[in-house]
């Protein structure tokens, strides 16, 4: 069989690819960036302390410190809040920046295995690891999905070590009714196009805790507290006031694009339930997932062809599958490939090798997300072992 399954009396060519993520933007955000134009005061100002405030709101936390991007909110809160030299324990199956962003911050990161109903860090297996140096846990909401927080919570308190949250894809996931962020000492949050809202480049730092908030302010601007005077060492991690303009009008649109992504991605699992071998996205008691991805997983046995080849057809199919992550950060060059030798994480091998991403966000047309359904079912069909 080819790889190349056309999909027949499919859609027009025009409406293809279907995007993997798609920002939901348009004449209000223009309209916004329009106004600071022609302002004429681009600098972080009143735009970026408003929408600051009612992201710590939203969030439920007293603080929120916007900065120009997710990696800038984890590297400005691991500087702020944790010792140089010290160890701090998250997944190996995340995004490079959880770990990129606390090396750069003089920490030590150490992995942990995932869950792979969830693929949030295994609880059991991060408290195995942690040590007498260890500062965090980083606990990261994967694909919109908030982890057991209080679990976490309840982990770092005993222990004595601060609580990381890395929710730069889950903006608007609950625990209880609770935004997950909140039930970290720090949360980190991504503005980034793919994000639950954008603002094109962006982050925030949301705490309870003031002192922090004071620390991760003066990193975003130099360490200063005065003009040129440096109290500690810092960065310029400031966002601009057109990224924070086009912020406030993504976050007045936010609950309506989480439901947006939940309907979506209700239909897609409803359409995609039953395939053997396919493990759809879970929603534990009391969570609500944001579904920034709906990902999926394989039982590689029961396939013909390795993830890949299965990515590749869909991607054929005129639906723009990608994977989020094909390499563990223990088995990462950067990171000294540390799981080549000692280091074996077998659930985050094992995601990293089976798992893929379908488009769930709003801006799908009903259409969109049959045809995600329709491609997704028929690749998956073709190399099914019989
Ligand atoms: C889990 C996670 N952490 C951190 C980041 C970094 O955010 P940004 O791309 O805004 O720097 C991302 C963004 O892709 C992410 O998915």
């Amino acid at each position: 069989m080819s790889d190349r399954l056309a999909l027949e009396g499919g859609r027009p060519a025009a409406h293809r690819p279907i995007p993997i993520s798609k920002p939901l933007i348009g004449e209000e955000e223009a309209d916004a960036v329009r106004e600071v134009v022609l302002s004429g005061n681009l600098r972080e100002g009143r735009r970026a302390r408003e929408l600051e405030s009612r992201l710590a709101a939203y969030i439920g936390v007293k603080h929120g410190v916007a900065v120009n991007s997710g990696t800038s909110s984890l590297l400005a809160a691991y500087m702020a809040a944790l010792e140089r030299g010290t160890e701090v324990v998250m997944p190996a199956f995340t995004f490079v920046a959880t770990a990129s962003a606390a090396a750069l911050a003089g920490l030590k990161p150490v992995f942990a295995d995932i869950r792979l109903d969830t693929y949030e860090m295994d609880l059991e297996d991060a408290a195995a690891r942690m040590s007498p140096r260890t500062s965090a846990l980083v606990l990261v909401n994967l694909y919109g999905l908030p982890g057991d927080a209080r679990a976490y919570r309840r982990l770092a308190d005993e222990r004595g070590v601060r609580l990381v949250i890395d929710s730069a894809q889950a903006l608007g996931a609950l625990v209880d009714g609770r935004e997950a962020g909140a039930y970290g000492d720090l949360s980190c949050y991504s503005f980034y196009p793919s994000k639950n809202i954008t603002t094109g480049e962006g982050g925030l730092v949301a705490t309870d805790d003031d002192e922090l908030a004071d620390r991760v302010r003066l990193i975003k601007d130099h360490g200063q507290r005065g003009p040129y005077v440096h109290e500690v060492l810092g960065l310029n991690l400031r966002m601009g006031e057109m990224e924070a303009a086009i912020g406030l009008v993504q976050l007045s649109k936010l609950e309506r694009m989480i439901e947006a992504r939940r309907r979506n991605a209700e239909r897609i699992a409803r359409g995609l339930s039953g395939i053997p071998g396919l493990h759809l996205p879970v929603e534990p008691q009391g969570r609500r997932h944001t579904y920034n991805l709906f990902t999926v997983r394989i039982d590689p046995e029961l396939y013909r062809v390795d993830r890949d080849r299965i990515v590749e057809a869909i991607r054929a199919e005129g639906v723009d599958a990608r994977v989020y992550y094909p390499v563990p950060l223990h088995m990462q060059p950067a990171f000294g490939r540390r799981g080549t030798g000692d280091v074996k994480l077998p659930n985050s091998e094992l995601a990293a090798k089976t798992v893929f991403s379908l488009p769930s966000h709003p801006a799908l047309s009903d259409q969109d997300v049959e045809d995600v359904i329709a491609a997704t079912t028929k690749v998956l069909d073709a190399y099914l072992k019989r």
